[in-house]
């Protein structure tokens, strides 16, 4: 294959996103391309230059696996440059996200249709809203809730196993964000004090990107025409359902340990469908899936530093790990919070070296793994997070790794809780 920047996804040619130092750790670019800017996935990173990592791999063919798919980025990639890709994604509802982009429809008279009569069946259904979570209620002024009821009980209406609801589906959760007055902008977090001016009326946002994405649909290749591509519901750390020796190239960008919380990014969806009542409901629902990269999903209840330190996936790093973490449970004593950062960086590393061995499963001996990554500190603690990885897929069976930073991080002191200086970029692991 030819090494052309000029792809199937992202018609217009322009220059590798990989010698432009920075985008690759940002969903910013994909927001003005086809099927990405559907759902608005602030923690996903650049697909053109995903589309750059995988074009300049010599050995053919390349097939590429994502065990961190998120909204699906690399997949898309993937397919974009026509080659096989395998997604993996814990999070019962991100999953549901990417495969609806991945999986999507070929058939688009179908989802047209479909949106008519949601949109036309919306209008006459009466509208029920008291039962919604009390985020619900403080997200939307209550004529636009009931027109989100009416949209949800409409597209529940019509509810049917195929690419074309599950678009539909996606049409519907790609404008709750867009509809709100209040701060939502912020991934993770819900703002109800923070106004946002003139939001689009639920009809209205919900008919444009009904719009956006049948456009979108007519400018690519059928999906038909690439079923190499596919996302599973599954967990990073044993790559269920992947044969051995399968992926040539790994490209993805793994939950960094500085207690960005997954489940609660979706909060605010999850409760307007229904999945959750509130934050309590998260654990059950999303966190116990998910490697364990924050805070709350460590309680000390829950896990023993002493055993997590013990086991033998984190032998390779115990005597720098131990004393970080010990260090961590002396400072928390000192703190009002008293975060469990000791136990979410034990748990944390050990999470990640049992990805790493199932990677050394699944992928081809020699192959290429970019793990887009950044170090932390939390209470001000610093956390080697590239080297320890480094090591850790050392350990597990690769041959070498070398880190590539694109980017300082907490370099303006104003407002932080410690100036650590920080970073970001590719972990590069290979063999
Ligand atoms: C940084 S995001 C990936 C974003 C992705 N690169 C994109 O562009 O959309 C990390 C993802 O890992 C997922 N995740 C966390 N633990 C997981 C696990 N054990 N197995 C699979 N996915 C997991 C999270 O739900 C989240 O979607």
């Amino acid at each position: 294959m030819s090494k052309t920047y000029q792809t199937l996804l992202f018609p217009e040619t322009r220059p590798p996103a990989a010698l432009r130092d920075s985008t690759s750790s940002t969903f910013q670019e994909n927001l003005s391309l086809p099927v990405h800017r559907w759902f608005r996935f602030s923690a996903g990173f650049s697909a053109p230059w995903v589309e750059t990592v995988i074009l300049e791999q010599d050995d053919r063919p390349v097939q590429v696996l994502d065990p961190f798919a998120g909204s699906g980025t690399t997949i898309l990639a993937a397919e974009s440059v026509e080659v096989a890709g395998v997604g993996i994604e814990a999070h019962p509802f991100l999953f549901r996200v990417a495969k609806a982009k991945v999986e999507r429809t070929d058939d688009i008279d179908k989802y047209a249709n479909l949106v008519k009569h949601v949109i036309q069946r919306a209008t006459a259904i009466r509208t029920q809203t008291d039962h919604y979570p009390d985020l619900i209620q403080r997200c939307y002024p209550r004529d636009v809730l009931e027109d989100l009821d009416r949209l949800r009980r409409s597209v529940e209406e019509c509810r049917e196993e195929s690419g074309e609801w599950n678009l539909i589906w996606l049409t519907l959760v790609g404008i709750l964000r867009i509809v709100s007055p209040v701060g939502t902008a912020q991934w993770q977090y819900v703002l109800p004090k923070k106004q946002k001016k003139l939001p689009r009326s639920p009809f209205h946002a919900f008919s444009s990107l009904a719009q956006t994405i049948t456009k979108d649909l007519h400018s690519l290749k059928p999906v038909s025409s690439n079923s190499q591509c596919r996302i599973l519901q599954g967990d990073a750390r044993v790559c269920e359902n992947l044969p051995d020796n399968w992926a040539t190239l790994v490209v993805t960008s793994p939950p960094y340990p500085n207690n960005y919380d997954y489940a609660d990014a979706t909060r605010l969806e999850m409760s307007f469908f229904g999945e959750v009542r509130g934050w309590g409901d998260l654990q059950e629902a999303v966190r116990k899936h998910l490697v364990r990269s924050c805070a709350q999903h460590v309680p000390e209840s829950r896990v023993s530093l002493d055993e997590v330190l013990e086991s033998e996936f984190l032998e390779p790093i115990r005597t720098e790990i131990s004393h970080v973490c010990h260090e961590l449970a002396r400072i928390r004593l000192t703190k009002g919070g008293r975060k469990t950062y000791h136990l979410m960086v034990a748990c944390y590393f050990h999470d990640l070296a049992q990805v790493w061995a199932a990677l050394r499963r699944v992928c081809k001996s020699p192959s290429t793994a970019c793990f887009v990554i950044g170090d932390s500190a939390p209470y001000g603690v610093y956390v080697p997070v590239m080297e320890w990885l480094g090591r850790l897929a050392v350990a597990s069976g690769f041959r070498d790794y070398r880190f590539e930073k694109t980017r300082d991080r907490n370099v303006k002191w104003k407002n932080r809780k410690h100036r650590v200086p920080l970073c970001e970029g590719r972990l590069w692991v290979h063999g």
